[in-house]
């Protein structure tokens, strides 16, 4: 049994049901903040990279409601999603995408049967590292060799550097502190049960899953903070004066290109993702 202790996996499955049906619209999570829209458009710019070229198979797995998957398709790719959040599925298929109710540890699908796997959820809410080696396991299974695997992870380090630029880091600290200690919060009231990675346990998890050539990229990059501090304390459309000299997403769109270049600055995005390929 896991560290978390006996039944947590009820909890967690509950929990992560309640948030996204009855707390959170993820829907409209990529489109109403500028932090969303940045790693939107980062989730693209790095799959482009690293994607073979059209047509090819594709599985979203825990892709919501199916923003990627919808820009996949658009682009000549075929994508299945999986995701076990009923209301995802629904919206998913409402956009014209196959999808299926499921779990990231045990997927539907023969071997072989993709060129490449996102995992942009599944990594992030699985809180037992057996769990997200399960689940790295069957996306590399469902994979025909020399497949690519894409995952996104949220940085150990994000919580901290948030909660500081919120200017909330008081009322947030034991949550901080315990996510820094032990990648995990109990308290952290704002997610569904989530994990967070340092860049070198993110790498570990892959390489460990049976995947090579791994690189981790900082998706979001440094410039990911000036959204975070303009979605929490602009509260209009206007921007001040200050901000208005250049388009703020372009700045973090640049600053997150830039910061690719060199993979040591990987530790200064909220968001990372690492991908490599099925031998
Ligand atoms: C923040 S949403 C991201 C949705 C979409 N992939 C995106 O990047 O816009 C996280 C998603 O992971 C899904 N998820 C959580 N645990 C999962 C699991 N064990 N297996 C598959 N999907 C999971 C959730 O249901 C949710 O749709």
């Amino acid at each position: 049994m896991s560290r978390w202790g006996p039944g947590h996996r009820d909890v967690v499955q509950a929990d992560l049901h309640e948030h996204y049906t009855n707390r959170f619209d993820e829907a409209t999570r990529l489109d109403s903040t500028l932090k969303g829209r940045l790693e939107r458009a980062r989730v693209r710019d790095v799959m482009a990279r690293y994607l073979p070229a059209p047509p090819a198979d594709v599985v979203d797995v825990g892709g919501g409601p199916g923003a990627h998957a919808a820009w996949l398709q658009s682009r000549g790719y075929t994508v299945e999603l999986l995701d076990p959040v009923q209301s995802h599925v629904g919206q998913a298929r409402e956009a014209g995408i196959p999808a299926v109710l499921g779990d990231a540890r045990s997927l539907p699908w023969p071997d072989g049967r993709f060129a490449a796997a996102l995992l942009a959820g599944p990594l992030y809410h699985l809180i037992d590292a057996g769990d997200r080696r399960q689940a790295l396991r069957e996306a590399v299974r469902v994979l025909r060799p020399g497949g690519l695997v894409a995952v996104v992870a949220i940085n150990r380090f994000a919580n901290l550097l948030g909660a500081t630029l919120a200017n909330q880091l008081g009322e947030r600290r034991r949550i901080v502190e315990e996510i820094l200690a032990d990648g995990f919060s109990p308290r952290n009231d704002r997610m569904a049960h989530t994990y967070y990675h340092t860049v070198n346990e993110l790498h570990a998890e892959l390489t460990g899953a049976g995947m090579r050539s791994v690189t981790v990229h900082g998706l979001t990059g440094p410039g990911g903070w000036l959204t975070v501090a303009i979605d929490r304390h602009v509260q209009t459309d206007v921007l001040p004066s200050t901000l208005a000299d250049a388009d703020p997403l372009q700045t973090a769109l640049d600053g997150a290109r830039i910061a690719d270049r060199y993979p040591d600055l990987a530790p200064a995005s909220a968001l990372l993702m690492a991908v490599g390929y099925r031998d």
